[in-house]
């Protein structure tokens, strides 16, 4: 007996699952489910991240304002978001704390992309500088925000880390809190256009976790987990809410990631 509500299906699966007992129908929906998703997960998703993206016209950021706004940006990660932006035709707004590595980098992408560059010193382990940075961006067309600053701890176990409570305080201030403000100064005006991009920087450890990076990998799972909300939120109203999880890249954090050497002999019980 098939249940009223599926009658709308087409008339080829109508007949596949007439006569059939609940369970042999649980069957049946069981595996289309399971089929979908191994489908969706292990063949499409790959397919259209790492293939098809590099043939399909990429979004015209242009369009969605004139500034990119980029947090940790005179080094690693940021830094290439910052010269990646000014080349699709943006002008950049550097935060990041040493002053110095601001112009040298301003002077970089104003030399190489001929870009406008407005710089703002700001340090993310203090909690106040967010009034500071909302008054200097007012009224900028920001088109895209790239939540990008981050710290590692010393590599070692949670009670191991060097000054305990003080770290603590800082790898969330500078983690988790600066996303979420940083969003909170920008967003509104984002929604109020309509239109606006944010790229919330992930790490692999997120999934994973670590044993000797648990503070770390927790504040990377908090990034991942606040951009999937928001992007749920607000997807709706025109602005797109990512995250990245990378894997290992060769910046000056990763340092603080991997093992000393004598960590190798420690682990051996040497
Ligand atoms: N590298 C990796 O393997 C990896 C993997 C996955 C995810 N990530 C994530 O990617 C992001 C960038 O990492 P990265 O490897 O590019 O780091 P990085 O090379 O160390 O660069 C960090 C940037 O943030 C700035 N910064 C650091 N602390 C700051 C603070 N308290 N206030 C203001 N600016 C500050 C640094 O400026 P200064 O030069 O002045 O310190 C620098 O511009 C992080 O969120 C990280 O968790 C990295």
């Amino acid at each position: 007996m098939i249940p009223e509500f599926l009658s709308c299906l087409p008339a080829e699966i109508v007949h596949l699952i007439k006569g059939k007992s609940n369970v042999e129908l649980f069957g049946v929906v069981s595996a289309a489910a399971l089929c979908s998703y191994v489908v969706r997960k292990v063949f499409w998703t790959p397919f259209r991240l790492y293939f098809l993206a590099q043939y399909l016209p990429g979004l015209d950021l242009r369009k969605m304002g004139r500034w990119a706004v980029v947090t940790g940006a005179t080094d690693g990660i940021g830094k290439e978001f910052a010269r990646a932006l000014a080349s699709r035709g943006l002008d950049i707004v550097l935060i990041s704390r040493s002053e110095e590595k601001l112009n040298t980098v301003k002077q970089e992408i104003i030399q190489d992309f001929q870009r406008t560059v407005k710089i703002i010193q700001a340090d993310f382990m203090d909690t106040d500088i967010y009034d500071k940075i909302e008054k200097e961006l007012s009224g900028m067309d920001i088109a895209v925000l790239v939540n990008n600053v981050g710290m590692a701890q010393t590599y070692v176990h949670f009670l191991e880390t060097p000054n305990l409570h003080e770290s603590n305080k800082d790898i969330l201030s500078v983690n988790c809190l600066s996303m979420a403000s940083m969003t909170g100064v920008v967003l509104p005006q984002m929604l109020e256009r309509g239109r606006g991009v944010v790229i919330n920087i992930s790490s692999i450890l997120s999934y994973m976790g670590s044993t000797h990076s648990s503070n770390y990998s927790a504040t990377k799972a908090y990034n991942l987990v606040l951009s999937r909300n928001l992007s749920r939120t607000y997807k709706s109203r025109g602005v797109i809410i990512q995250s990245l999880t990378p894997g290992m890249i060769r910046t000056s954090l990763l340092n603080a990631l991997i093992p000393s050497n004598d960590s190798v002999t420690k682990s051996a019980g040497v």
